[in-house]
């Protein structure tokens, strides 16, 4: 699991966008109409349209990046679409079948850099961390879920084994005064978890990501779009994802290897599948890694994985979500340890 870590850059920002050199390698010649389901900062977006796409829609759920993107999205005029929504609608948002689509997912660097939207447990600010500032926000799951809800999401969001005393310890704490910052979550983490030993991470990173998991419900936005991708790409297209911790490449790994007919979709329990054709061709059997070159320039990229597929020309269906490895915390409760 990554520690807290800006991830990404804008053109004029010190910081190079994480994997995009290989994943531009990976999906050469760019060309037609590409959409980037996670435009950030603009990196990824800017690469394909220098890279020759004749046009990216740029999509995003956090309105706040298209202020930022002003400064240079008028250079490439109306080769460049920013439409504000989220990446499981891109096939409605796009209006139009793609040559490809890239996500770059989990929080970026602008994000955790503002203390004001709350998802850093470095800097103190009202704890929010809604990505799209609209919805239920981290301080009214933590102030209102059950312990038991609280206990799962950070169990199997966060794979925080200490989930049920955290949980606990929030609901005490909450019940003294509403936990309303960061600072304040951050305090009620440290005082039930050990102190961490040199070169662990602070106590407090599992809690935050699996909060900021549930809060924009991103494995709900993960498997949809990835559904969505396949039902927007042209045969020949290509889908490159970039994920920053093991769940998450996890579900990536297993929707393009169930997709492409590499192993059995179907789980021991589910009902009998019909073998359709395969929606895509593996483009990267294995993951891939940032070079050495990318992690000297940046060991923040160390987390990130890149996996890069080509859709066919079969019929877009839907996979089996029970066999893709998806966290579930309201179906599994997280495990009871001694003494806790
Ligand atoms: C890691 S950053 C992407 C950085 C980008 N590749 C770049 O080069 O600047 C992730 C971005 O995706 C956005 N995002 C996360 N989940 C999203 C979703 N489900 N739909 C749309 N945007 C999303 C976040 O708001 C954030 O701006």
């Amino acid at each position: 699991m990554a520690a807290e870590a800006p991830r990404t850059a804008g053109p004029d920002a010190p910081h190079v966008p994480v994997l995009l050199r290989p994943l531009l390698a990976a999906v050469a010649p760019v060309s037609g109409t590409w959409l980037d389901g996670t435009f950030g900062a603009g990196g990824y977006a800017r690469g394909l349209l220098e890279a020759g796409a004749e046009r990216v829609i740029g999509v995003d759920r956090d309105p706040s990046v298209f202020a930022m993107a002003a400064q240079w999205a008028g250079d490439f005029g109306s080769r460049l679409r920013l439409v504000e929504g989220t990446f499981s609608d891109m096939d409605r948002l796009a209006g139009e079948m793609l040559d490809g689509v890239v996500l770059d997912l989990g929080v970026s660097s602008m994000q955790l850099d503002q203390a004001e939207r709350g998802f850093s447990f470095m800097k103190d600010g009202p704890l929010d961390m809604r990505m799209s500032g609209a919805g239920t926000s981290a301080a009214d799951l933590v102030n209102e879920a059950e312990e038991a809800e609280l206990a799962d999401i950070i169990y199997h969001y966060g794979e925080d084994r200490a989930a049920r005393r955290i949980a606990k310890a929030i609901v005490r704490a909450r019940e003294a005064a509403p936990i309303t910052t960061t600072r304040a979550l951050v305090a009620v983490v440290e005082s039930c978890l050990p102190r961490p030993k040199p070169g662990q991470s602070h106590p407090a990173t599992r809690t935050f990501q699996a909060i900021r998991i549930a809060v924009n419900d991103e494995f709900g936005q993960l498997i949809e779009g990835l559904e969505a991708a396949e039902r927007a790409l042209k045969p020949g297209g290509r889908l490159a994802v970039v994920t920053f911790h093991s769940l998450e490449d996890r579900v990536v790994k297993r929707f393009l290897l169930a997709r492409s007919g590499g192993e059995a979709q179907g789980s021991r329990y589910a009902p009998e599948r019909v073998d359709a054709a395969p929606a895509f061709k593996l483009l990267t059997r294995r993951a891939v890694a940032p070079d050495d070159a990318e992690l000297a320039e940046n060991p923040r990229a160390r987390s990130a994985k890149l996996r890069v597929a080509q859709r066919t020309d079969a019929p877009a269906g839907r996979p089996d979500r029970s066999s893709l490895g998806l966290p579930q915390p309201a179906q599994g409760p997280a495990p009871r340890r001694k003494g806790h």
